[in-house]
């Protein structure tokens, strides 16, 4: 089946909020440092863009969850493939999403997180479909809040293509 992308969120609109919640975050940990997980592969261009915009200083880490295969509906299933290489105990995390659908990947990833024995920790997720919720998350920054469409680029794939575009679009098949 052929797909076309249709912009949602266009390159200047997403960077203008990473800034703003880069600065709203940097008010917030005044003082501290933040340890930021990224969960892999999805976060990590946001993430990036998000570490530049923050003005306390900052360290990083990376892990990989999944819960999708290659199609668009959640399997419900949630395996670690790659852990963290570094402890979180102490530290203030602010755990970096692509996008929160169901919340079933995070409310695992998060209770497991917080056993780990961090000082703080947030969620930042650079977009939001709150009416997939299924299982209930809290977020604390949210780039944007958008309708149930399957989208992709800014970190977020179909089949694993499209993570590269600079910009937040919706597939849409022909
Ligand atoms: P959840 O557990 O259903 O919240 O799934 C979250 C994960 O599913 C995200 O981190 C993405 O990897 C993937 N996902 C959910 N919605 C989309 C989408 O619209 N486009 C691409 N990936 C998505
Ligand atoms: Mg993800």
């Amino acid at each position: 089946m052929a797909e076309h992308i249709r912009v949602l969120l266009a390159e200047d609109e997403v960077d203008k909020r990473i800034q703003e919640i880069g600065a709203q975050i940097s008010k917030d940990y005044e003082g501290k440092q933040v340890h930021l997980v990224c969960v892999l592969k999805g976060g990590s261009f946001f993430m990036c863009e998000l570490a530049k915009r923050i003005t306390v200083p900052v360290s990083l880490d990376f892990m990989s969850v999944s819960s999708y295969g290659g199609d668009t509906k959640s399997s419900g299933v949630v395996k670690i493939v790659k852990d963290l290489d570094e402890s979180l105990k102490d530290k203030h995390v602010i755990v970096v999403e692509d996008i929160v659908d169901s919340g079933r990947t995070l409310s695992y990833l998060l209770e497991m997180l917080r056993d780990r024995g961090p000082a703080s920790m947030r969620l930042c997720t650079l977009l939001d479909k709150p009416d997939r919720r299924v299982v209930d998350v809290n977020v604390d920054y949210t780039g944007f809040s958008i309708p149930d469409e399957f989208v992709v680029g800014y970190g977020l794939d179909y089949d694993q293509k499209y993570r590269n575009l600079p910009y937040i679009g919706i597939v849409e098949f022909d």
